[in-house]
């Protein structure tokens, strides 16, 4: 690894900024920012819940990840048409461009949708196409990850699934997202099952509200390669030796942390404390439009509240691309472009 140069604290944010960087936890519908949930809601003659964008903003206050999933949920319904995907898809990649992403791994699913009478494909082409533009516009890669619901069934997330099969050449892998307590990662065994024989990535949800049996069952009866959140796994020293050990990368997001009130304090996060115990961690901004700020927010307010350094970021950044379901040799790229980043900062 690298050995960083120190960089004081008011030039960090810069570098921060600059640094190229994987973003591999963020729900493309919770990009959606009022603004063009109010304009595609117009577009589609979908009433609205709210009268404008300010009062729909000020909605924004959550107790917990239900909480949160309801408003979220609602803001799905002004979604119908492919351009609609595209166009959602299209201002997260610019917006991310703009943080120096240089590789994104979007979460989506639809379930939501085909339960609002689309079909799946309006939802993956939609999606795809925007992936495939930015890497002309942005210079940048992005792949899908088509996430199951897991407060409904098994059955159904096998009917997702196979709906998505004709358009697997789209898909880099499945997750597991939505309300946690009381749906075990272990619900979805054969679903993952299937979709492991399918050759698709396999990550999970888990430990965000959840105990950490539910990052163990997600890792051993899943076989999940990344956990997302995981933050639960400090209270388990076991777990966390085998997160270390086998270095399964947790995608962390403070900022959606915070919101969601799984930390009272960005002060008491314990990103800091992962990075210390040797895990492999990352930063991500989960719903952006809805917890306050995009990557680099969570990057800057994150490590002003924990007095992370210049080389917990290369670190970060790092296992950013370490994570990645790229092949080797643009994850050389990347960690390449990192380096001289670094290197060439003052
Ligand atoms: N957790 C679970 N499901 C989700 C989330 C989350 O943070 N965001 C969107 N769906
Ligand atoms: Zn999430």
């Amino acid at each position: 690894m690298l050995k960083v140069k120190p960089i004081s604290a008011d030039r960090l944010p810069d570098l921060l900024r600059l640094m190229p960087k994987a973003e591999l936890h963020i729900h493309i519908e919770g990009s959606l920012e009022p603004e063009l949930m109010f304009a595609l809601g117009q577009r589609n003659s979908v009433a609205m819940a709210y009268p404008d964008v300010e009062s729909l903003r000020s909605a924004y206050v959550f107790d917990n990840l239900q909480d949160f999933l309801d408003i979220y949920h609602a803001g799905t319904l002004v979604l119908r048409t492919e351009q609609d995907f595209y166009d959602m898809t299209h201002a997260y990649l610019a917006r991310a461009a703009a943080d120096n992403v240089v590789h994104a791994e979007i979460f989506f699913d639809t379930q939501t949708h085909t339960g609002h009478g689309l079909s799946t494909d309006i939802v993956i082409n939609g999606l795809h196409r925007a992936c495939v533009d930015a890497r002309a516009e942005f210079g940048m890669s992005a792949s899908l990850i088509l996430c199951f619901l897991r407060h409904l069934s098994e059955d159904e997330a096998f009917e997702c699934l196979e709906q998505a099969l004709p358009l697997r050449d789209k898909l880099v892998g499945v997750g597991l997202a939505s309300s946690e307590m009381g749906h075990p990662p272990e619900k979805f065994a054969r679903v993952f099952a299937r979709a492991r024989e399918l050759g698709l990535r396999l990550v999970g949800h888990a430990g965000e509200e959840g105990p950490p049996a539910y990052i163990w069952s997600a890792l051993d009866v899943l076989k999940v390669e990344r956990i997302d959140h995981g933050v639960q796994a400090l209270k388990d020293p076991a777990l966390m030796a085998r997160l270390a050990k086998d270095r399964i990368p947790l995608t962390v997001c403070p900022l959606s942390n915070l919101k969601l009130r799984v930390f009272p304090t960005l002060a008491a996060h314990n990103l800091g404390r992962m990075l210390d115990a040797g895990i492999v961690a990352t930063v991500n901004s989960d719903d952006p439009a809805y917890f306050g700020g995009y990557i680099n927010q969570n990057f800057t307010q994150t490590f002003a509240a924990l007095g992370l350094t210049a080389q917990h970021a290369y670190q970060l950044a790092h296992n950013s691309f370490e994570a990645s379901f790229i092949d080797d040799t643009l994850r050389r790229q990347y960690v390449d472009r990192l380096t001289a980043t670094f290197e060439s900062f003052n």
